[in-house]
């Protein structure tokens, strides 16, 4: 379990809301912390971005303070609306938590302080908590496209470029554009050369994380490397895009162990999973854009964690199942989704 400690002063406003002095920080490895719950705003192709800009001012109300953006979700924009609202409420700019995300299309020389700063115009800020490189491929899929859809210029992970995205990544901390840099979707090789080569060390790497697919591996050699982890579709994302659905695919809320323990504690089973996720030291960022299931998730993240047995009951059923399996950023023809992830311990060759 990680090291987690209690917020700052700060009030949500809803009296049904959740204080954010009761939602569990985790603690970084520069000494700073982050709200232990975000929001994840990812419409999913379902919801435009005006529904999820208006969630965001709701989840605030609510006592939110962590919002998990991209440039790629394309609701940037008008999230920084719901920012500037949330700012002229009363919330001060170092309550939040606001990470955003450099999408493959601008890895390049000189692209990424041009990507970030677009973000931060977008979202109206003038820096940002934590930027994270999105893919470790520069590859890039049309919106709303399906799995066999591949970009002509797809390129394998190539570790000097990488490492001249991180350059450009690290001047963003030096120029004040944000607080701290962080991965996604990477793996232990790729990780263990960026640790050996990085100036400024990633504060976080999200990450795919629910019951049924617990990487444990990868997330111990983060805590061990003082990485905190973020965990993205934390409920088994039910309602992701057809692209990222195969037949194969288990429902974690579904699963018995999971729903015995909701039903022993009176829980949605989404709850039970927040709640393993938080007890046990990464933070998640479920996606919502109704008011119940967001004050449900929150009272997740401030209340009891699970005990010792009902999370050893949950490590049990990890399936090592992958939902997010990346496909559309292959580089060639007849390469299958587990070549994006070194399944054998070692960068896949290009
Ligand atoms: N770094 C990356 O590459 C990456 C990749 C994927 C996602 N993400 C981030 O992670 C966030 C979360 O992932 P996700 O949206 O795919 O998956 P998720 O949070 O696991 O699932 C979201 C869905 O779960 C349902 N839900 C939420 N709270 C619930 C509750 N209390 N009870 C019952 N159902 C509930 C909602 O369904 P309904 O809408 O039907 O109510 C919602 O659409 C994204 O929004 C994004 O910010 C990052």
């Amino acid at each position: 379990m990680s090291d987690q400690v209690i917020g700052e002063p700060a009030f949500a406003r809803a009296r049904d809301g959740v204080d954010p002095r009761v939602v569990p920080r985790l603690r970084l490895a520069d000494g700073g912390t982050m709200p232990a719950i975000g929001m994840g705003t990812f419409g999913s192709d379902r919801y435009r971005g005006e529904d999820v800009a208006r969630a965001v001012v709701e989840a605030a109300d609510l006592g939110y303070r962590h919002f998990d953006c991209a440039s790629v979700y394309g609701n940037e924009a008008q999230i920084g609306g719901s920012l500037r609202t949330i700012l002229a409420g009363g919330i001060g700019r170092e309550e939040l938590w606001v990470t955003s995300k450099l999408w493959n299309d601008s890895h390049g020389e000189g692209q990424v302080a041009l990507a970030c700063e677009r973000s931060l115009g977008d979202l109206g800020l003038d820096y940002l908590d934590l930027y994270l490189i999105h893919w470790p491929f520069p590859n890039t899929h049309p919106p709303g496209c399906d799995m066999d859809s591949r970009s002509p210029n797809a390129k394998p992970y190539l570790h000097d470029q990488y490492m001249n995205t991180w350059r450009q990544m690290e001047e963003l901390v030096d120029r004040g554009l944000t607080r701290r840099i962080g991965s996604s979707n990477m793996t232990i090789p790729k990780l263990q050369l960026l640790l050996r080569d990085a100036r400024i060390r990633p504060a976080c790497n999200e990450m795919e994380l629910h019951p049924h697919f617990q990487q444990p591996e990868l997330f111990q050699y983060l805590v061990s490397h003082g990485i905190t982890p973020i965990g993205y579709c934390p409920i088994g994302s039910p309602n992701r895009p057809d692209r990222d659905r195969s037949p194969e695919d288990t429902v974690d809320l579904e699963d018995a162990v999971i729903t015995g323990i909701a039903s022993r504690l009176n829980l949605h089973p989404a709850v039970v999973c927040l709640k393993w996720a938080i007890t046990r030291g990464q933070a998640p960022i479920p996606f919502s854009v109704k008011r119940s299931q967001l004050l449900e998730n929150l009272r997740a993240a401030a209340g009891d964690p699970l005990s010792a047995d009902d999370m050893r009951a949950i490590s049990a059923i990890d399936r090592g199942r992958r939902l997010i399996k990346g496909q559309v950023f292959l580089w060639k023809d007849n390469q299958g989704w587990e070549d994006l992830w070194d399944l054998n311990g070692e960068i896949t060759p290009p």
